[in-house]
């Protein structure tokens, strides 16, 4: 999903300094080769797809390739209500689309409204509206990103991609998607318990026919440098080849374990970006194409890219993140700079490490905007920093051990933080997302441009 990344940027480009952005995705520094993705035909799945659990050819397969494909896992009726929704949300409307009206599905980017903030509630920096771009902010330089909207259209090289980011943290929709039972069954087959209970996806992502006067589709590899440990991708309605369906590069999780400083953070090194060349050159990607309720998994690692999309269908994906229940460390906190100073993101010990040198943006200054990605179901590190196995897969379960039900309600990231709930309070379903909080309501300032954020990820555990 290439511009989601993008998307989130927005404005001015401050200078990067210290951590990684949570917002940044590592691409190649070559272009990918014109190679066209294999789609995944129910003939060429391992024996087990319609079936819970991992067959020993499956198991096989998600070692060597690191994905599986589900078929059918949840029944096409559970999405009726939600698709139902889409089609009447605001933009949609807005923008002359209609369900019995396949023609007004092409390349709405220029009927849609070039505002992005419905949904929103007057809650940025403790109360007050969402900035937009061109407002002055007392918490950011003018023009900062402001972090995902519940609601955004992007247009990639070819086709609008809406991110329904808000419908990510609906209860109900996270209970017929993430939070499935069939799913978690999956999620605890493959990864092995306790298992984190998801409580928010990143929403439905809606690829739509592309506008046929423009340029063809292209893929756009990279990796999400996330935390997730296992992802996955459920389809809502059917997707055929050449129509946007979610395309990975099999085995690329495997090339790019070894190369992280972390077995459980990704921690890239200048060998992980050769890595990340060479499978966008060599690698044969695949399309998943399957029907409404067919489930891709694969490990959290995987290079992925949009799916080019030909089609006259809008592609109906809900993308998911999962983890095992661990003892986490810091968020991936990112602090705007202000007055002309960089943007800082806090490290792997809750550090913000603001430059001291004599620029206009005072160090002290902690009434400044702190977001993070908020879509994400885990935003933060995992404690435990040492280096990869010898087996990257040392601590899954990949249908080793029967499944038990080991999954764990423990607390979302912005309960533990008290953050405001990304859902809206009093909005209708589908709205809401995280606002910024300023930075001294989450850490302290020690001196030295240091601020240290007191990590609450595992008080839950110990009470
Ligand atoms: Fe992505």
């Amino acid at each position: 999903m290439i511009t989601e990344h993008k998307s989130a940027i927005g404005g001015s480009h401050s200078p990067q300094s210290g951590m990684r952005d949570p917002e940044a995705a590592m691409f190649a520094r070559v272009e990918p080769s014109d190679r066209v993705p294999r789609p995944t035909p129910r003939e060429a799945d391992p024996p087990g797809a319609d079936r819970l659990g991992l067959t020993a050819e499956e198991q096989v397969q998600f070692r060597e390739k690191g994905y599986v494909i589900k078929r059918g896992l949840i029944p096409r009726s559970e999405f009726s209500p939600f698709l139902d929704l889409w089609w009447k949300q605001p933009p949609i409307l807005s923008a002359g689309i209609s369900r019995d009206n396949p023609a007004s599905w092409e390349g709405p980017g220029a009927r849609w409204p070039e505002e992005n903030r419905w949904g929103l509630t007057d809650n940025w920096m403790g109360g007050g509206a969402w900035p937009s771009l061109d407002d002055d902010r007392p918490g950011a330089t003018r023009g900062e990103r402001v972090g995902r909207l519940p609601y955004k259209l992007t247009l990639d090289r070819s086709n609008n991609v809406w991110r329904w980011h808000g419908i990510g943290h609906d209860p109900e929709f996270v209970a017929a998607t993430s939070a499935h039972p069939r799913m978690l069954h999956m999620i605890e087959a493959l990864l092995g318990g306790p298992v984190k209970r998801p409580w928010r996806n990143r929403g439905l992502y809606a690829v739509f026919p592309r506008d046929r006067s423009g340029p063809k589709s292209k893929l756009g590899p990279h990796m999400d440098q996330s935390l997730t440990e296992l992802q996955a991708v459920t389809y809502l309605d059917d997707v055929g080849p050449r129509s946007g369906g979610f395309t990975i590069y099999p085995a690329s999780a495997r090339m790019l374990y070894p190369t992280s400083q972390q077995a459980l953070n990704w921690t890239p090194t200048e060998t992980s970006q050769e890595l990340m060349d060479h499978i966008t050159a060599n690698v044969e990607p695949i399309e998943f194409t399957g029907m409404a309720g067919d489930v891709l998994f694969c490990h959290g690692w995987t290079v992925h890219s949009a799916g080019l999309q030909e089609s006259g269908n809008i592609r109906m994906a809900v993308i998911q993140d999962f983890n095992r229940v661990r003892e986490r460390g810091h968020m991936r906190w990112s602090a705007a700079g202000k007055n002309g100073g960089p943007r800082i993101n806090c490290d792997y010990d809750g550090a913000f490490v603001f430059p001291v040198d004599g620029g206009e943006d005072d160090p002290a200054d902690g009434r400044r905007e702190v977001t993070n990605q908020w879509i994400m179901d885990s935003n933060e590190f995992v404690l435990d920093s040492q280096a990869p196995f010898d087996d990257m897969f040392a601590d899954w379960n990949l249908g080793q051990r029967p499944v038990a039900g080991n999954i764990i309600d423990e607390p979302p990231w912005w309960r533990k933080y008290g953050l405001p709930m990304p859902s809206g309070d009093g909005m209708p379903r589908g709205t809401g997302g995280m606002p910024a909080v300023p930075l001294s309501e989450i850490a302290a300032y020690e001196g030295g441009g240091v601020w240290r954020v007191t990590s609450r990820a595992n008080d839950w555990m110990t009470g």
